[in-house]
């Protein structure tokens, strides 16, 4: 597909570009993907879990290190991501998860079924004006007293979205500054635990641990 202009895409055709880059992009994003510097997060989403937890990765992509991890601590584990190149990695890598292909914002799960939903890097890829639904089916498929740990950005993009070349492909993203995506989560019913700015090279994340009470 030939990049569009970036002034008129549709929150759907944003996401076939982020699909079709993560796509392109697979091996050389999974190589490089060897950091672990938020790893005091994801250890603060875990100690709130119960030991047989039932947990989801959104945009699980590779499955290393977060999925694995989970998958490690002996949780049952679902990954779902809608690049197929991604998810055929995560398959080798974490073969014991359930790996879903999908988009998350057509994704069905059953209400109050999962004790911690997690996203690493990917919130950042779906359409700003797609994030309070979002929010809202993540809390949803919350057990009460579930967790959710999700990265998103610090600042807002400066348009609905903006988009780049990135590791060779076209990509786009799209956040909102971090008091409006703090506002959504509340809004939705989640106490916020913690929010966290985690720099990590030259990019800051905002990190944000929340409780379905
Ligand atoms: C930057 S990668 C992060 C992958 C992984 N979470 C990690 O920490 O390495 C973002 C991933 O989110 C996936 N993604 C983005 N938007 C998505 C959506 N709407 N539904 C499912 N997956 C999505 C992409 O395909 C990509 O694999």
């Amino acid at each position: 597909m030939s990049p569009k202009e970036d002034t008129d895409l549709q929150p759907d055709e944003h996401g076939d570009i982020v699909k079709e880059g993560y796509d392109k992009i697979a091996e050389k994003y999974y190589q490089d993907r060897d950091l672990f510097k938020n790893k005091k997060e994801i250890d603060d989403f875990i100690e709130q879990l119960p030991d047989d937890a039932l947990v989801l990765d959104i945009g699980c992509g590779g499955g290393v290190p977060v999925l694995k991890l989970l998958v490690e601590k002996g949780f049952s584990a679902k990954g779902i991501d809608f690049s197929k190149g991604m998810l055929e990695l995560a398959k080798k890598n974490v073969p014991e998860a359930e790996l879903i292909l999908g988009d998350v914002m057509k994704a069905d799960f059953e209400s109050e079924s999962l004790d911690g939903i997690m996203s690493t890097y990917a919130v950042i890829h779906i359409h700003r004006s797609h994030h309070p639904a979002l929010y809202l089916k993540i809390h949803n498929w919350l057990k009460q007293g579930g967790i959710m740990l999700v990265s998103t950005a610090k600042d807002e993009c400066d348009e609905d979205y903006s988009t780049n070349d990135y590791y060779g492909a076209h990509m786009v993203w799209s956040h909102p500054p971090a008091r409006e995506s703090l506002q959504m989560i509340r809004n939705v019913g989640f106490e916020i635990l913690f929010e966290r700015q985690v720099t990590t090279g030259d990019e800051t994340h905002l990190w944000i641990l929340a409780k379905k009470n």
